[in-house]
């Protein structure tokens, strides 16, 4: 990684690693001893990288984008704290769409897809102090270049990368300063309806018949229509019905089709 680059980007404090087992640990503990709003820390690799619902996630070196945000929320900002994680996927779309001219989409909650295959994940995790949220720790992969994207055997959902979509090399760091810059941009707006005009305008699978899945229960299915201001998913039930669903630990996925077309 070109780690002279990264004392140019738009954060006020950055640690840098080449390899360990988990960004957002790493954040957690420089958020506990006074890291500063906007701090990142980034590494080359994970070995131990986490995804949402206990799932691994994998950061082999040289490849890919694994960083983690230290964000101290506002308390207006959480008046909406479901909304964190979408920043950090609204930014990285709108990233590709900026720096290479690519057409993502968010599947909700904040995975972005690229070609109907997915390219990134993020990980929002709170950490408490008093009784109160002291810092968001906003942890973001992407698949850059090829050896990046998991084994098919590996994962939920179809996976892609970066540079297969663009169909050129892309820099890290020039992809991670677009991102930045965006989530930034999004974050002083983020209680605002333009935030959820710019996400729902991204939203994968707009009113086609999805469904949720958590693990144990029975699937719902329903037709997507929105999303609501405090970023839970909108469905039309079979009956007519109109029900929200908000992030937690549920697994969206379109139906009647294969998920890649
Ligand atoms: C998911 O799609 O399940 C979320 C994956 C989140 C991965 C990122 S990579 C940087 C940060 N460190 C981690 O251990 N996880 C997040």
């Amino acid at each position: 990684m070109n780690t002279e680059a990264l004392s140019r980007l738009p954060v006020p404090a950055y640690h840098y690693h080449d390899s360990v087992p988990s960004t957002n640990d790493l954040a957690r503990d420089w958020a506990e001893s006074g890291a500063p709003d906007g701090a990142i820390v980034i590494t080359d690799e994970q070995t131990a990288g986490r995804g949402r619902m206990s799932r691994r996630w994998l950061t082999p070196p040289g490849c890919a984008l694994a960083l983690s945000l230290v964000l101290h929320p506002t308390a207006q900002e959480m008046t909406k704290p479901a909304l964190f994680s979408p920043l950090g996927g609204l930014a990285l779309a709108i990233a590709l769409e900026e720096r290479y001219t690519l057409t993502p989409e968010i599947k909700w909650p904040n995975d972005v897809l690229l070609n109907g295959r997915k390219t990134s994940g993020i990980l929002a995790e709170s950490l408490w102090q008093d009784g109160a949220v002291q810092a968001v720790i906003l942890g973001i992969g992407v698949n850059v270049a090829p050896p990046s994207v998991p084994p098919a055997d590996q994962v939920q959902f179809p996976a892609t990368c970066v540079e297969t979509a663009a169909g050129r090399p892309v820099d890290r760091i020039n992809l991670l300063d677009a991102l930045l810059h965006a989530l930034f941009y999004w974050r002083a707006r983020l209680t605002t309806p333009a935030f959820l005009h710019a996400w729902e305008k991204r939203l994968a699978f707009m009113g086609e018949p999805v469904q949720l899945t958590r693990i144990g229960q029975p699937p719902i299915t329903g037709r997507l229509t929105g999303i609501t201001p405090l970023g839970e998913l909108r469905l039309t039930m079979p009956n007519g019905e109109k029900k929200n669903f908000p992030a937690g630990d549920l697994h969206l996925r379109r139906i009647g089709k294969n998920p890649v077309q």
